[in-house]
């Protein structure tokens, strides 16, 4: 594994999250993706990580990067896969080959909404899962890794 990336907490985030700020805020708070990035890459700073974001619509695109953090490796990865969480069995297959720590993370709280969503395909591969705290849910994610790492 190269050096900066045994350092390197992965933040991650698929399908329509970069609509953030404006879409069903009543689900998803108001700060648009970058602010959320931003407030994510500064409280993890503080616990000691360097912090890479990475957004995308496109699946595949996610199962590549997911390859990537594979073949390099990472201290630990952050994910909100949106909409994939449930059905995407080419996400979960590339996040199988990632090593570092998963946590999996929701702003809402999926156990709490629509049936369909309750289901996460992703759920046994997370070491730490947190839904339904938005933003904060994101600082709880970092904590738990950074003690899982420790
Ligand atoms: C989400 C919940 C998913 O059900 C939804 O499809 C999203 C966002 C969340 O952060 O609460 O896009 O992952």
């Amino acid at each position: 594994m190269a050096d900066d990336a045994l350092n390197t907490l992965w933040l991650l985030h698929g399908v329509n999250l970069d609509m953030l700020g404006s879409r069903a805020p009543e689900h998803y708070g108001r700060l648009t993706l970058d602010e959320l990035e931003s407030q994510v890459a500064a409280h993890a700073a503080g616990r000691g990580f360097a912090v890479r974001c990475f957004h995308t619509n496109n699946e595949g695109d996610m199962v590549e990067k997911l390859h990537e953090l594979a073949r390099v490796g990472a201290a630990a990865v952050i994910i909100n896969p949106g909409a994939w969480t449930h059905y995407s069995y080419a996400i979960r297959d590339a996040l199988e080959l990632v090593t570092a720590p998963i946590a999996e993370v929701h702003l809402s709280d999926i156990e709490a909404r629509e049936e369909w969503r309750r289901r996460s395909v992703i759920a046994d591969l997370a070491t730490v899962r947190v839904s339904g705290k938005g933003v904060d849910g994101y600082f709880e994610a970092v904590d738990a890794l950074a003690a899982a790492l420790s």
